[in-house]
């Protein structure tokens, strides 16, 4: 046989043996690869969001109306992560702009920021059916889009809003009750990171927003420490 062979599959193939492989598996693996790569060939925000529009690594690119990038001030010292778009993200393609948003809007100004002195972006670009939790393969097919967003912005401090962020983040399964109250470090870089609670958890449980608001005035002194 003159002819040059690469792989275990080709020899089998020329043995005769057949091959099976779960398709959706070959598909996913491959998904990853691509994402990975790519991410490293992303230069500026503006590169990565028009990689993010074209997005289509998961399934949630078939029921989205907009992908949600990202919004606010490339050179934030603070950046606040969320969970994933809801409806009303979906329909404008810019996070926290339902209810929860206006709540975020009004705990900024409590602090005297608004959105256009941070950045914030999510942990998924696109909108989950029903707004149920991201599912893991889904953010780890999403998050490398994050990595870059921290790695363009260089934020001083990450905000993590809510335990899907801060679960993801922090790399754990422990409850926000947990994960509330530390200031933790972020990546090789030792980015310091807060974990808080979501708005709209603070729109069910109205009583816990004195405990938010001791967050943000953390936020606060650590921006002009
Ligand atoms: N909740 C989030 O976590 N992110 C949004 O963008 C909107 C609601």
């Amino acid at each position: 046989m003159g002819m040059y062979m690469k792989s275990k599959k080709q020899y089998l193939k020329a043995m005769g043996v057949e091959i099976w492989q779960d398709k959706d598996k070959a598909k996913k693996s491959k998904a990853k690869t691509l994402d990975n790569d790519n991410a490293q060939d992303l230069h500026s925000l503006d590169e990565v969001k028009k990689k993010v529009a074209a997005c289509t690594l998961c399934a949630l690119h078939k029921t989205r109306t907009n992908t949600v990038f990202g919004v606010g001030n490339e050179k934030a010292q603070a950046l606040f992560i969320g969970e994933a778009p809801g409806a009303n993200e979906d329909l404008k393609g810019e996070p926290f702009v339902g209810r929860a948003g206006m709540l975020l809007n009004a705990m900024l100004k409590s602090i005297r920021l608004d959105r256009t002195d941070i950045y914030i972006a999510n942990i998924l670009k696109c909108r989950p059916p029903n707004n149920r939790d991201p599912l893991p393969e889904e953010v780890k097919l999403c998050t490398p889009y994050l990595q870059k967003q921290i790695d363009l912005i260089q934020p001083k401090i990450l905000i993590a809003v809510g335990r899907i962020a801060a679960q993801f983040l922090l790399n754990t399964t422990e409850s926000m009750s947990k994960l509330r109250g530390n200031t933790y470090q972020y990546g090789p870089q030792k980015i310091p990171l807060l974990v808080t609670y979501h708005p709209a958890y603070l729109l069910r449980s109205p009583s816990e927003k004195r405990k938010a608001y001791s967050d943000f005035l953390i936020i606060k002194k650590a921006l002009v420490d």
